[in-house]
């Protein structure tokens, strides 16, 4: 990288700080391997995944949109910390059954039936199904997952529990004991064997499904499993940056903020590789606990889009963004009424990244700054510029990006944009994408598409990418 200062005479210094990039020809060495045809995922959570597909109209849409940037439906997780509260009824008419005081709750207690697997199976895409392990009825989880297995064509993976790192002594699994590291550890393997064993299945395991990298880790686990696990599927991370006691936008959105937060899952994706798996964030989102005001804004809608470049260049393969109850979920990317700014970010992202085979970083992650290249059989096809300046007031500051290497004469780029770092949907500050906005309630596609376009001359053209702005430059 390098920064081009052009000044005038003295007392004139009118100007003008650039960044330059030369796009290279082919992948450098820094670019990720090959991406999967999907990597952009939706997690729902498991006894709110029967209303999200059958009562919220916008669910098909918004998972079509993306569908239709890339040609293959959006992986689907389902699962969360009620699929730890569910159990399998197999005489169950409903597809989920349960009681709760008020319709913000998640239930302390659930049963689902059969229909609920009907349901998964008619997804147009792959699914990765959460069952239980916490409440330790080993019998009722094989019965649910043979019945996925016969059913669910598009059945990619399984989990047994969610987030076990969270499980306590006073879980059934934990049997009275301690539930340690070693304890889950020895637990996961000893589920998959009878799971398995019983489906006579191989590679169907969501494995780990840890929330964070501490006390229990990929890394750990499969130092505990020694050999190739050839139940396992995937390694599964979960990862939420923030919360709501520690919520802060401008650093969730940050450029070099993410690439320090998501350090500490490198060794999850290696610790994955060294066993020839994939690894995957199986639930991710940018805040737990209400996320404090800041997961239904714009800015967190530039943190997905900056997050799954870096995380994709870490090595793992897709991330699954939770959906939590309907009508109490403020990082959900759609509900039954208003539209969540986030999903802007999710349908750029999936844009950038749609038939690609690899994304290379221009920059070096140490400033406000990101440019990717994007390759098409060995071929850079686009470049995504990221320009993660957090904005809520004022004159907005811009950035210019030069960009070398070019072949064509022109090109063209769609640009993401809201009016601030803060905006909702819901306070009627629409985020756009290449001019256009998705419709409240039904998710469908807006308004006119604007594509900007500019001459290259000498094989280079200079963007501009206002603060808290992403442009994505079709070469
Ligand atoms: C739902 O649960 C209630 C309470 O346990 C039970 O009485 C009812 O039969 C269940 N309904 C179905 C369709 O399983
Ligand atoms: C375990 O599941 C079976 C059905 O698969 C059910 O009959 C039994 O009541 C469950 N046990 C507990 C403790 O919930
Ligand atoms: C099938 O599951 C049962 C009940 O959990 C278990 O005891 C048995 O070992 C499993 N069978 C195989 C072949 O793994
Ligand atoms: C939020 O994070 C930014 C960037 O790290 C930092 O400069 C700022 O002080 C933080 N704000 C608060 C309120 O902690
Ligand atoms: C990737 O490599 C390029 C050189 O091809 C370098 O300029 C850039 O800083 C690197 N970025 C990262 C994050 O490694
Ligand atoms: C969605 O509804 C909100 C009101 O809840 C409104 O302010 C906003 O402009 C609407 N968005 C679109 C794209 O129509």
């Amino acid at each position: 990288m390098a920064l081009l200062f052009s000044l005038g005479l003295v007392g004139h210094i009118t100007s003008v700080s650039g960044l330059s990039f030369s796009v290279p020809a082919s992948p450098p060495s820094n670019a990720s391997g090959q991406l999967s045809a999907a990597p952009v995922g939706v997690s729902l959570e498991f006894f709110a995944f029967p209303a999200y597909m059958e009562d919220v109209d916008a669910t098909t849409t918004c998972l079509q949109n993306l569908k239709d940037l890339t040609g293959t439906w959006p992986p689907l997780r389902i699962g969360g910390t009620t699929q730890d509260r569910a159990t399998y009824d197999a005489a169950s008419t409903n597809a989920v059954n349960y009681t709760v005081a008020s319709p913000s709750d998640a239930p302390d207690s659930l049963t689902f039936g059969p229909s609920f697997i009907s349901i998964a199976a008619s997804y147009g895409g792959d699914i990765i199904l959460g069952l239980n392990r916490r409440l330790d009825n080993q019998s009722n989880t094989i019965a649910a997952a043979a019945l996925a297995k016969s059913k669910m064509d598009n059945l990619y993976a399984i989990e047994l529990g969610n987030e076990p790192n969270f499980f306590t002594s006073s879980d059934p699994i934990a049997d009275g004991e301690s539930w340690t590291a070693s304890a889950d550890y020895s637990s996961e393997v000893s589920w998959q064997d009878a799971v398995c064993g019983n489906l006579s299945a191989s590679n169907v395991i969501s494995a780990g499904v840890f929330f964070g990298t501490s006390p229990m880790s990929i890394a750990g686990l499969t130092v505990a499993e020694g050999g190739t696990n050839a139940y396992v599927k995937d390694y599964c991370s979960h990862n939420y940056p923030q919360s709501a006691s520690t919520a802060n936008l401008s650093l969730l959105m940050s450029h070099t903020g993410i690439a320090s937060e998501i350090e500490p899952f490198a060794k999850e994706v290696s610790a994955a590789k060294s066993k020839n798996k994939p690894h995957i964030f199986g639930e991710t989102n940018s805040a737990t606990q209400g996320g404090g005001g800041i997961s239904p804004t714009y800015g967190a809608g530039l943190w997905i889009l900056d997050y799954v470049m870096q995380t994709l260049l870490l090595g793992t393969e897709a991330l699954y963004f939770h959906q939590g109850t309907i009508g109490n979920c403020q990082y959900c990317w759609w509900g039954r009424y208003d539209m969540g700014s986030p999903y802007y970010g999710a349908y750029f992202a999936t844009m950038a990244l749609a038939n690609a085979d690899q994304i290379a970083p221009l920059d070096d992650q140490k400033s406000a700054y990101a440019a990717y290249a994007i390759y098409k059989s060995g071929a850079p096809v686009r470049v995504l510029l990221y320009n993660s300046d957090y904005y809520t007031s004022g004159t907005r500051p811009s950035q210019t990006y030069t960009l070398s290497g070019l072949s064509s004469g022109i090109v063209t780029a769609k640009r993401l944009t809201a009016p601030y770092s803060t905006s909702r949907v819901d306070y009627g500050q629409n985020p756009s994408v290449a001019g256009q906005t998705f419709a409240n309630g039904t998710c469908s596609i807006q308004g006119t598409k604007i594509t900007e376009s500019t001459t290259v001359s000498a094989g280079a053209a200079t963007f501009t990418v206002g603060a808290s702005e992403a442009l994505l430059v079709y070469l």
